[in-house]
């Protein structure tokens, strides 16, 4: 049986005068999915949102919830809940009244409305601080407040624009789990807007990965940072290394990049011919360092160079390597018991299989 879709939009495009803000956007969210929507600031995350939820209407495409196309539906008609990044709690209210509001408004009667409010108070982790005001509440509570008000509703889509924003980093890493945990345990479908790549590769089972108004890429989160299709996603989705270089040589399976200082090995891309200039990306976790007087031959590409800095990270450490000609890389080094650190200063080879890299013409 086909995936059931809840949110789809197709070809949308929202412009502000000269700028497009959303340039023809399209992308499924399948139900009771966890779907990020990533990119950088200004990029057109909340517009895309906001067209979902009816603040903003597209100037060219449609939006679909639940396969019912919702072009001049107003956002009260709509299926959805939006948290904003500012919550927007009733300061004077307890922590029940306000996840009860929208369910008053609603005309709930006052029984259902009591087990619905402690229901949805226990599956966010707040069940006994009904009755505390937002102020005598954790920063992480608030959010849980602010969520809660929307589930409580049982839209069929939550809309969350980067919920974690006003956090600090420590709780932004419980907070990342614990979402993820909630829409798991709720099943509801979640769009969920963010700009830093970690959240979105920890919560998501799809990820859409947007720059300047356009969709680049749209997979779950294994898929883009092993296969991306394009260098913004290579270089936004997880640390990579780009080695950039002219094509001097077509050999059947592989090329020959001239870097400058030096020559390597590289996939072949449909686009290259000799002379065309392309980037060459290379994870760190796809280099070792080798010592510099080396006889292996394995991997194929090996630059001299020196340890600039080791970051240490407990189980891992992350090697920054100043290449011949000055370019720094950055290689994991996996902690065995019997291999030590490398030291700064000292005199490594960086080496790496042509075929882990990914190619892309230079613009
Ligand atoms: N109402 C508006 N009128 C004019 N321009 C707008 C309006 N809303 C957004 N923009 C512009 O559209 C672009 C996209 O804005 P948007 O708020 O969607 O970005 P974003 O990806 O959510 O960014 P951030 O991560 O900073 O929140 C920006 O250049 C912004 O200045
Ligand atoms: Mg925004």
């Amino acid at each position: 049986m086909a995936q059931e879709i809840d949110v789809e939009l197709v070809h949308v495009t929202k412009r502000f005068g000269d700028l497009t803000a959303v340039n023809d956007i399209s992308f499924q969210v399948p139900r009771g999915s966890f779907f990020s929507i990533l990119g950088p600031s200004g990029c057109g995350k909340t517009t895309t949102l906001k067209t979902i939820a009816g603040f903003e209407e597209p100037d060219e495409g449609d939006v679909y919830i639940g396969g019912e196309r919702m072009n001049n539906v107003p956002p009260n008609h709509r299926p959805v809940n939006m948290v904003f990044q500012q919550l927007a709690l009733f300061p004077l209210m307890t922590v029940f009244d306000n996840v009860a509001f929208g369910l008053k408004m609603a005309r709930v009667p006052k029984s259902e409305r009591k087990e619905r409010v402690e229901r949805v108070l226990e599956q966010v982790g707040l069940k006994g601080l009904g009755d505390r005001k937002p102020g005598q509440l954790s920063g992480g509570q608030q959010q849980r407040v602010a969520i809660a008000r929307c589930l409580v509703l049982n839209p069929t889509v939550l809309l969350l624009d980067e919920p974690l924003g006003a956090l600090d980093l420590k709780l932004r890493e419980q907070m990342k789990i614990q979402l993820k945990q909630l829409q798991h345990q709720v099943g509801t479908t979640f769009i969920y807007i963010t700009h830093d790549q970690s959240e979105a590769l920890v919560m998501s089972d799809r990820v859409a990965v947007m720059n300047a108004g356009r969709l680049l890429q749209v997979g779950a989160p294994d898929e883009l940072y092993t296969n991306p299709q394009d260098p913004f996603v290579a270089a936004f989705v997880g640390e990579n290394n780009d080695i950039q270089g002219t094509v001097t040589g077509l050999h059947g399976d592989h090329v020959t990049l001239d870097v400058g200082p030096f020559q390597i090995a590289a996939p072949v891309h449909p686009q290259m011919t000799v002379g065309s200039r392309f980037h060459n990306f290379i994870r760190p976790e796809k280099m070792v360092l080798l010592p510099p007087d080396t006889g292996r031959t394995e991997p194929t590409n090996q630059v001299p160079g020196l340890i600039q800095d080791v970051i240490f990270d407990g189980a891992v450490a992350r090697a920054i390597v100043e290449l011949t000609g000055g370019q720094q890389v950055m290689v994991l080094v996996t902690r065995t018991s019997d291999a030590p650190l490398p030291v700064r200063g000292e005199a490594v080879r960086v080496a790496w299989e042509p075929r882990d890299a990914h190619c892309f013409p230079l613009e």
